[in-house]
């Protein structure tokens, strides 16, 4: 895959998952540099047509919320607003607390968590680990100067025609960036008539969608490479292929 703006294989060891951030047990990270490669081609779909505003950015897959948290320390300028749901309560409580290390409160406490566990274990992963907030929280410290990234998180069921909508109220979205569940560790939690194969949960997931999108919004779907990701009401505006995973990018109609 030729990457268009994350040119430099940047060292993100700071931000590994299960580090400082949290990690979300049976999910493999989404990698750090395809996440930044997506959010800048998605903005430059907008940007191409005439919107150049921070964006708030949706994920109602959220899971650990961790792409959505990594994606705000390096692209903080460009959103405004990040929200997460999921239909997994264990889930939000991961995303809760990753989605808390972009205030210098969150990452204090996240912090003193962590020297806790040095105390009690003296364990070479937690002094890596500290070494590694320092970083984050000179970053964050600079990054919040510039403004603060309001967080909200809800439980909503992805597939049910109403949910988002109805917990976004009137609320649009300029950016959704998705990582779908894939089917081997991670799974849809599905309604009856999707377990039975008579609807594509993506379909249905884009449908649902297409009520929180404000105009000039993208959606990018992270995905296996053999799964189908389309939708009559979208157009496709871009796609990425890394290894078993693709990103389809999408506006609709
Ligand atoms: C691949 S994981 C997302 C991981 C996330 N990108 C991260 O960085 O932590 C997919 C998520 O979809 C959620 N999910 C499955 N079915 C759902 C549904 N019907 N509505 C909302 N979320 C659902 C799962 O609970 C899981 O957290």
């Amino acid at each position: 895959m030729v990457y268009r703006f994350a040119k430099e294989r940047e060292d993100y060891a700071h931000y590994a998952s299960g580090k400082v951030f949290y990690n979300l047990p049976g999910h493999p990270a989404f990698p750090i540099r395809l996440a930044s490669e997506t959010f800048q081609r998605c903005d430059a779909v907008r940007k191409a047509r005439g919107v150049d505003s921070p964006v708030t950015l949706y994920d109602p897959c959220c899971g650990g919320a961790y792409h959505l948290s990594i994606l705000a320390y390096f692209h903080w300028e460009n959103i405004a607003e990040i929200i997460a749901s999921d239909l997994d309560s264990s889930a939000l409580a991961v995303a809760g607390r990753n989605l808390s290390l972009l205030t210098l409160e969150g990452l204090a406490q996240r912090m003193q968590e962590i020297e806790r566990m040095e105390a009690s274990f003296g364990k070479a992963s937690h002094q890596e680990a500290l070494l590694s907030a320092d970083v984050l929280r000179a970053r964050l410290i600079s990054l919040s100067a510039k403004h603060h990234i309001p967080t909200r998180l809800f439980q909503a069921d992805a597939l049910q025609q109403t949910a988002d909508q109805g917990l976004l109220g009137k609320q649009k979205v300029d950016l959704v960036f998705i990582d779908i569940p894939y089917g081997i560790k991670s799974n849809w939690i599905t309604p009856a008539a999707i377990q039975a194969g008579e609807i594509d949960p993506v379909w249905l997931l884009l449908e649902n969608l297409r009520n929180v999108l404000a105009s000039a919004a993208v959606v990018a779907v992270s995905a296996l490479k053999q799964q189908k990701i389309a939708h009559a009401g979208y157009q496709q505006v871009g796609k990425l292929k890394l290894g078993k995973r693709q990103v389809t990018m999408l506006m609709p109609r």
